[in-house]
């Protein structure tokens, strides 16, 4: 179905395929009857419907998420540790360059946001959307009413077969290729009524969902955006680091990964990048500082983000050392499944979305320890347009003592902030899950079950 169409796509990133030495591909990878049985799990339940910015904000409506493609790698893992990852469409080319620097086995999430105008007459249905997994909550029993379309229109269909075509192009590339990672990835789309509602990216569904496909009990989360040192690749493939990691899950330890970025924005600070992702630990030692080519990742504008890491230290250091949670780190790190929480759904577009997850980690009993001899390194690129009206919204409360509408964005991050917060001081926090995810575990007998995790009462000394 539909090679002509998509032969005759206007999608830029076609350009950028084309220009890749790119064909657009009809052949098939051989589809793996596991994949397409996960897939039709994710998909039981599923019900065409538009998402709405205020049912979102107001009534904690779950995002609707339709999985339309999903493609295995038929290649070897290189060893059996995956990183998983979410992106947007327009994004592939980032995660081309991700599969080239870690090699290994990666899980992706990718997603495309189709805007439709409800169908005539249109219908508002009862939908049961679900409270939090758990339940016992204000949310557990919000079915709240959502618009209800017959199918999708004709240009999100064709939107959506281009988008098919072109990750299924974009994987035959990166499957074909022995020096690359080992793909495996899943299309998934949503249907909102407006450019606004579309600005909710359901970025921790994606997570959970790759997380879910993860192939490998040891699993690190590492966003797209990210640049991989070839040194972590190196080190997984060798004999015995695997179970080594292993062993550590016991006792909940999390193996952070230092994140540094170019000093310099744009094309220039993506090639140092990618150079810094190359070189060893002591060459970045003599590039690393603010007048040389990297630094510790947001220093400027969010160093409590990464402080913590204590990079002073690891220059120093040739062995893993522990370093204390503080209220706001957000690392990325290495774990098993079976511990590894799940990203809070609620968190939708931008902000607070992997602060939470960390905050989790520390109320679920973990402990961060610094890998010694593998970072990432940022890939500069331009603000998304939701990121740009949180802080806009951001700074009008900060700077102006602004009043925030209730359905604005920036204003239900600090409520959901403060209602994890309380819940971890209390000992009751649990992330809010979406049922309908969950569920996928009790039909997919292969799937490792879910993790099940207690946490202890986090000090309030801890948030402030
Ligand atoms: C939220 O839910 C209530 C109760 O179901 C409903 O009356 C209200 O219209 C909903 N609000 C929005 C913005 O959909
Ligand atoms: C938390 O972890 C530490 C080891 O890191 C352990 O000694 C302690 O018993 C754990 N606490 C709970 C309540 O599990």
């Amino acid at each position: 179905m539909g090679c002509d169409r998509a032969q005759g796509t206007r999608l830029l990133l076609l350009l950028w395929v084309a220009a890749n030495g790119w064909h657009i591909s009809c052949s098939a990878a051989k589809d793996d009857p596991k994949a397409q049985e996960l897939m039709d799990a994710i998909n039981t339940g599923y019900q065409p419907a538009l998402t709405s910015w205020n049912d979102a904000i107001l009534n904690d409506t779950l995002s609707n998420l339709k999985l339309a493609r999903i493609l295995w790698s038929s290649k070897e893992p290189r060893f059996q540790f995956t990183v998983f990852t979410q992106l947007t469409i327009n994004r592939l080319p980032t995660l081309f360059n991700m599969c080239t620097t870690f090699t290994g086995p990666l899980s992706a999430a990718v997603f495309v946001a189709l805007v439709q105008q409800p169908d005539v007459p249109s219908h508002r249905q009862r939908l049961n959307t679900g409270g939090p997994a758990g339940g016992g909550d204000e949310q557990a029993a919000a079915a709240t009413s959502r618009v209800v379309v017959d199918q999708l229109s004709a240009p999100n269909a064709a939107a959506l077969q281009e988008a098919v075509q072109l990750v299924q192009s974009f994987h035959d590339r990166v499957d074909s290729r022995p020096d690359m990672c080992q793909l495996d990835l899943m299309l998934f789309y949503e249907l909102y009524d407006s450019d606004q509602s579309k600005l909710l990216y359901p970025v921790n569904y994606l997570r959970n969902y790759a997380r879910m496909q993860v192939r490998t009990r040891l699993l690190a989360m590492i966003d797209v955006d990210m640049y991989v040192s070839r040194t972590l690749s190196e080190e997984m493939a060798r004999e015995g680091r695997i179970a080594h990691y292993e062993s550590l899950c016991a006792e909940r330890r999390a193996t952070v990964l230092p994140a540094f970025e170019p000093t310099r924005p744009g094309d220039k600070g993506r090639g140092m990048a990618l150079k810094i992702t190359q070189v060893t630990k002591s060459e970045l030692a003599s590039m690393h500082g603010r007048n040389k080519e990297a630094i510790q990742f947001k220093l400027r504008v969010f160093p409590r983000g990464h402080t913590p890491t204590d990079y002073v230290r690891w220059f120093t250091e040739s062995q893993p050392y522990p370093v204390s949670y503080k209220r706001f780190y957000e690392p990325w790190f290495i774990t098993c499944d079976e511990v590894m929480p799940w990203y809070d759904v609620d968190f939708r577009g931008y902000g607070m979305n992997k602060i939470v997850l960390i905050a989790s980690l520390n109320y679920y009993n973990y402990t961060f320890w610094i890998h010694p001899n593998a970072w990432l390194v940022h890939n500069p690129h331009g603000d998304t347009e939701v990121r740009k009206l949180v802080a806009r919204e951001a700074s009008d409360v900060n700077k102006f003592k602004a009043k925030l509408p209730p359905n604005a964005l920036y204003r239900k991050l600090t409520l959901l902030f403060g209602k994890a917060k309380r819940g971890m001081m209390r000992g009751t926090y649990d992330p809010r899950v979406d049922p309908r995810m969950m569920a996928v575990y009790g039909k997919v007998s292969w799937l490792r079950p879910p993790p099940q995790l207690k946490g202890i009462p986090t000090p309030e000394s801890v948030f402030i």
